[in-house]
């Protein structure tokens, strides 16, 4: 098996063999019996310190239709209360067997180091503001979807990229295939050293950013995070920085808008827009299911771990 850490370790090859195996992933979905037995005998654990909607139960869905026994564990109903350790509580889900975790961690490099310490595939579903890999590639996925090619596309990442592992993964999975970046938001959550590099385009107003856009991604003001409280104020982001139809007209006729969800309605998005023509939000779960089964195939049937 392989583990899936982040994009910056996948080549374009790669990246397009599991857009490839997504498509036929979505045509077993669309079946009456939408299983295969290509993981049977595999055993897969998500482990989950942060909440999810999406990201667990589409490993678990991708993981059971791929005929996987998957069993699921969350920090707050678990011995992790009790004080067990990061690595001990690896170690223990190690000792049961199973062949994958698929972790989500609040800290930047967990799933490194879960990848060090122990011996199952890791597949990373979020760390930190690092990665969130199979956030990025059913992004990708959806968009050629839509697109029909990724090459060329300007693509515009909007809102509070200082916490944003979804920014991170589209940065490196979108500009390994070509794609252009562009990143606008308030400067309070622009880390613009990070990302001054050719082939991405960092905006001080968002409608120069909009203007002419191919897609659209919405990020979530993560609440949670805002150490100091959210700057500017939730009305003021709203007004200045929300998605709402009068910025969307900017983009091209046929702009494509996506949220990695859950969506703060009203704040970064309008209703109108989230539920309108040009959104692939539903799709993009939907798309989560096919990516996250091509993606566990590819971890636990493709190569060797290193
Ligand atoms: N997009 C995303 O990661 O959603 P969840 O937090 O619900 O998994």
């Amino acid at each position: 098996g392989k583990d899936v850490l982040a994009l910056a370790d996948f080549s374009k090859e790669e990246i397009q063999v599991i857009l490839e195996s997504a498509k036929e992933m979505k045509n077993i979905i669309h079946r009456d019996i939408k299983k295969v037995p290509a993981l049977r005998g595999k055993s897969i654990v998500t482990l989950f310190y942060e909440p999810s909607t999406r990201t667990r139960s589409s490993f678990e869905l991708a993981g059971k239709y791929l005929g996987a026994d998957v069993v699921n564990i969350t920090a707050g109903t678990s011995s992790i209360v009790k004080g067990e350790s990061l690595r001990d509580t690896l170690y223990t889900v190690e000792a049961m067997g199973v062949d994958a975790i698929v972790m989500r961690h609040k800290a930047e490099g967990a799933a490194e180091y879960a990848s060090k310490v122990a011996s199952p595939v890791i597949i990373n579903a979020g760390d930190g503001a690092h990665a969130h890999p199979s956030q990025g590639l059913l992004n990708l996925f959806t968009v050629q979807e839509h697109k029909g090619h990724l090459e060329g596309l300007k693509y515009v990442i909007l809102g509070d990229i200082t916490h944003s592992r979804v920014a991170r993964s589209d940065i490196q999975g979108m500009r390994k295939m070509g794609v252009e970046v562009h990143l606008a938001g308030p400067r309070t959550l622009m880390p613009r050293f990070l990302f001054e590099e050719e082939g991405i385009v960092i905006h001080d107003n968002i409608e120069d950013a909009i203007k002419d856009a191919d897609v659209i991604n919405v990020l979530r003001i993560q609440l949670e995070r805002q150490k100091a409280g959210l700057f500017p104020s939730p009305r003021e982001y709203a007004r200045i920085f929300g998605l709402n139809d009068k910025r969307l007209a900017l983009a091209k006729d046929d702009v494509l808008v996506l949220h990695p969800g859950p969506m703060n309605k009203g704040l970064e998005i309008s209703p109108y827009v989230a539920y309108g023509d040009h959104s692939a939000i539903q799709e993009q779960v939907q798309n989560g299911v096919a990516v996250r089964m091509a993606i566990l195939t590819h971890a636990l049937i493709g190569g060797n771990k290193a």
